[in-house]
């Protein structure tokens, strides 16, 4: 390891759709996690962008009656807006649709035919005569073989759930033009990726990824790995193979190269070589859910290698957001839009019961807005944001917002004594702990003032104790909410305002002498109308 410079991604969302929710929290999972790294003073770039390649999209312009360049021009646009409303802080949002990215593909593809990596190999295919396209599993559908269940999908039965090569399909028809496809020759391109297997398993040990998942993607050695098929046939919206006319590179083979095109447009870099020299530079880490694991943990870090390219040094993988227990579907109208959340609510609320909810597992998270409504009110209102709201009056009132040179001494070193437990927890992804173990923190505040009474110490006049008091559970409100920053920056900004301070800056000294502003309300109860989307 050359350095401790990292760059860190979370998997980039297709320019087929809007964001989700489940988008959202895999990004508020790993914006916090980053947000974390640069607050303590660690050098990371954090990129994303649209994966604006593929079938699907092609055909969503074809269907919309416009060219999947505007297509994904309207979604980027969006997918920039929702990032912005979430305060995801990217450094760059880019897209795989670049003359960077273009570029990049081309030098890694030239790279691994040098290192004699790529095969052709003739493969048939269906093939809809009508459309003149060559079709992917997913667009024909048959008669199950196994169970002689209708109307299912190319590769797999949705009613015995079993999988089947797609040949073995019985009466199989194109869903683009309901005639039956033909089987049609053509020659592909495949990345050896079968005498790869020793070097990946090594990779993949010595990784930082979780236990399950290094468990899952050991299931793909047991078989052996197979060489990958990286063409598609024109038509198709993607970035083209050199010297191959009507041939495209397959859009899983572009879309993570897009890592490295939005590391370069971030870092203002223009030719891929200068790209390369920095990403090896760097180390690499990966934010993705559980369902692109295998394109994650199998074919990227052997193409990396490949290629001379650096692979990753961490995987970090997310279940899926559910909606009250069911899978989010816009069908079925179990789907809350980011724009109908940020009509109603602050964007902060929902990182923090995302955060609440996100532990180091690949566990699904579930999204209960009744519990979305108790958590919140209970730990941003009730605790944490309690703190600040009945110290401050006192301060205002009889020391015209002037806190007091020290502290209570006792209480700081048992609230700072778990500073570096929270710092370890942030480190490890484990948002759940770190805001368990800043609400137990908020509950000991809360138990210090109840303690003392500053409410007593006015009436009674004792002006030096009240002081102490105020001024010790104003500083552990700011030091509690700087903790969270991370999770809550939007809330931690309008703290550090009132501070008389430009940012929140995270120190272990309590803040004492400073003459502090009134802070307004910062978060409100949450009503239940303010949840009711549906
Ligand atoms: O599954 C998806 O949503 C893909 N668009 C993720 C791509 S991640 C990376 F490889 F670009
Ligand atoms: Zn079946």
């Amino acid at each position: 390891m050359t350095n401790n410079k990292r760059v860190v991604t979370y998997a980039l969302p297709y320019a087929n759709g809007m964001l989700h929710l489940g988008h959202i929290m895999g990004m508020v999972q790993v914006d916090c996690y980053v947000r974390s790294l640069r607050m303590q003073n660690i050098d990371v770039t954090f990129v994303c962008g649209d994966d604006a390649h593929g079938t699907p999209i092609m055909l969503n312009a074809m269907k919309q009656g416009i060219s999947p360049e505007q297509l994904i021009g309207q979604f980027y646009k969006e997918h920039v807006q929702d990032v912005r409303g979430f305060a995801i802080s990217f450094d760059g949002y880019h897209t795989t649709h670049s003359m960077l990215n273009t570029q990049i593909v081309h030098q890694v593809y030239h790279r691994l035919n040098q290192g004699n990596m790529i095969v052709q190999k003739s493969i048939q295919q269906a093939y809809d005569v009508d459309q003149e396209m060559f079709l992917p599993d997913r667009y024909i559908k048959g008669e199950c073989p196994k169970c002689g269940a209708q109307d299912q999908y190319g590769d797999h039965c949705e009613v015995c759930g079993k999988t089947y090569a797609i040949k073995d399909l019985k009466s199989p028809v194109s869903i683009m033009s309901n005639t039956s496809p033909v089987w049609k020759e053509s020659l592909h391109d495949f990345f050896r990726l079968s005498s790869e297997q020793g070097s990946v398993e090594q990779w993949l040990s010595g990784s930082d990824i979780q236990e399950s998942v290094k468990n899952k993607l050991g299931e793909w050695f047991v078989e052996g790995l197979q060489d990958w098929d990286i063409t598609r046939d024109a038509p198709y919206f993607g970035i083209e193979i050199p010297n191959q006319p009507n041939k495209y590179f397959y859009v899983w083979l572009d879309a993570p190269f897009g890592y490295l095109s939005a590391l370069g447009a971030t870092l203002g870099l223009a030719e891929p070589q200068a790209i390369f020299d920095v990403w090896n530079d760097l180390n690499i880490e990966h934010f993705i859910g559980k369902d692109i694991v295998c394109f994650h943990g199998v074919f990227w870090p052997a193409v990396l290698k490949k290629a001379g390219l650096k692979a990753p040094s961490k995987l970090h993988v997310h279940g899926f957001l559910t909606l009250a227990g069911d899978k989010m579907s816009k069908s079925r109208g179990r789907f809350v839009s980011t724009r109908d959340y940020l009509a109603k609510l602050p964007a902060d609320m929902l990182r923090y019961y995302f955060a609440s909810r996100l532990s180091t597992t690949v566990a699904d998270v579930d999204l209960d807005w009744q519990d979305f409504v108790l958590k919140v009110n209970a730990d941003l209102v009730g605790k944490l944001a309690n703190i600040g709201s009945r110290s401050q009056g006192f301060v205002h009132k009889y020391h015209e917002g002037c806190l007091g040179s020290r502290v209570d001494e006792d209480f700081w070193q048992t609230l700072i004594s778990r500073h570096e437990e929270i710092m370890a927890s942030y480190q490890a992804v484990n948002l759940a702990q770190v805001c368990r173990l800043v609400m137990e923190l908020c509950d000991e505040t809360n138990q210090y003032v109840d303690h003392h009474k500053p409410w007593v110490l006015a009436k009674e006049g004792d002006q030096e104790q009240l002081l102490l008091v105020a001024t010790t559970a104003l500083a552990a409100f700011r030091y509690l909410v700087y903790l969270l920053a991370p999770i809550i920056p939007n809330t931690a900004e309008k703290v550090a305002e009132a501070m008389g301070e430009s940012q929140p800056v995270l120190q272990l000294d309590p803040f004492v002498g400073m003459k502090v502003n009134k802070f307004g309300h910062l978060l409100s109860r949450v009503v239940k109308e303010d949840v009711a989307f549906e």
